[in-house]
């Protein structure tokens, strides 16, 4: 969500009445196994689904939150979004619920965020393997661009990764190109045209996979707090941030070539200047 640091764009809050215990229903046949997540707007659940005989996610507006009208605008959005597409590397939806409460059930993805991989401090990925990650997420992101949407969201905890299969999470600040507002997305991964605000379009998405790709590969952020002038200062306004050019990836870390160009080219200050979902795709697909 937009507007906070956190590793690794996770942000896990303890705040506001407890979420519903092991046991309750969220929804007709939607037992709570456990508690997975809190977020600004949306509790996350490990659930039981009595129809399917298996467990499943379910998203779902906080306690403290319901109705808040944009928080139950940007799930039943995303509910929708996610209802009508079918990818090998997105997330896929059950069902969307809307009864007493609204609910968002999800398919249970195996393996774990990038972020917790990173945060783990598990020993980096090999080059092959992070050119394979990056071809994933620009098969779903192109996927999501030739349907008229822009994720907006790319980031280590939006995507989760096991035995060589990468899904992309999280549509909620998903959109049509075009013009938006300054600050749709979360500081230190979206784009500088995100941060001020305007027109944007899948230029905006290819830094998100360059971000990720980079962390990924180097086990660092592209950007730290540090990095971005008060950017942790509560009154600071995203259309005034400036956001320097990140280290070439090669300061880090020593990676081929080809693999180092395309992460560097992704973060281009200017969207013009970035590689297309298509030319980025094929630049990884030469790593070896
Ligand atoms: N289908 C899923 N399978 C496994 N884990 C999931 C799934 N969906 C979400 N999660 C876990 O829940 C976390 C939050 O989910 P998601 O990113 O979709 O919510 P969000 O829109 O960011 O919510 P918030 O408003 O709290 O930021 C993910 O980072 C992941 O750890
Ligand atoms: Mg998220």
């Amino acid at each position: 969500m937009s507007a906070s640091w956190a590793g690794s764009g996770e942000d896990d809050r303890e705040d506001g009445p407890p979420p519903a215990p092991p046991g309750a229903e969220l929804a007709p046949g939607y037992a709570v196994v456990s508690h997975l997540r809190r977020g600004e707007d949306l509790d996350v659940y490990d659930v039981w689904s009595e129809e399917r005989g298996c467990r499943c996610v379910a998203k779902t507006i906080r306690p403290d939150r319901v109705g808040h009208e944009s928080a139950t605008r940007r799930l039943v959005h995303e509910g929708e979004l996610l209802l009508r597409l079918t990818h090998p590397h997105i997330v896929r939806a059950y069902d969307l619920i809307r009864g007493e409460a609204l609910v968002l059930v999800l398919e249970t993805l195996p393996g774990e965020t990038l972020a917790h991989l990173i945060d783990r401090g598990e020993p980096r990925l090999a080059a092959a393997e992070v050119a394979h990650l990056g071809r994933h997420l620009c098969s779903a992101v192109g996927y999501l661009h030739r349907h008229g949407i822009l994720h907006l969201d790319l980031k280590p905890s939006n995507i989760i990764a096991t035995g060589g299969l990468a899904r992309v999470l999280d549509l909620s600040l998903a959109r049509p190109p075009g013009w938006v507002k300054p600050g749709i997305g979360t500081l230190g991964y979206m784009a500088p045209e995100q941060a001020r605000g305007g027109e944007i379009g899948a230029a905006a998405d290819v830094w998100g996979i360059g971000a990720v790709l980079y962390e990924v590969a180097t086990g660092e952020p592209a950007w730290d707090a540090d990095d971005l002038d008060d950017a942790t200062d509560a009154s600071l306004r995203t259309e005034d941030l400036v956001i320097p050019p990140a280290a070439p990836i090669r300061r880090h870390r020593r990676l081929p070539a080809s693999l180092a160009e395309a992460i560097d080219a992704s973060l281009a200050l200017d969207p013009a200047g970035r590689p297309s979902v298509h030319d980025l795709d094929a630049a990884l697909s030469r790593v070896v």
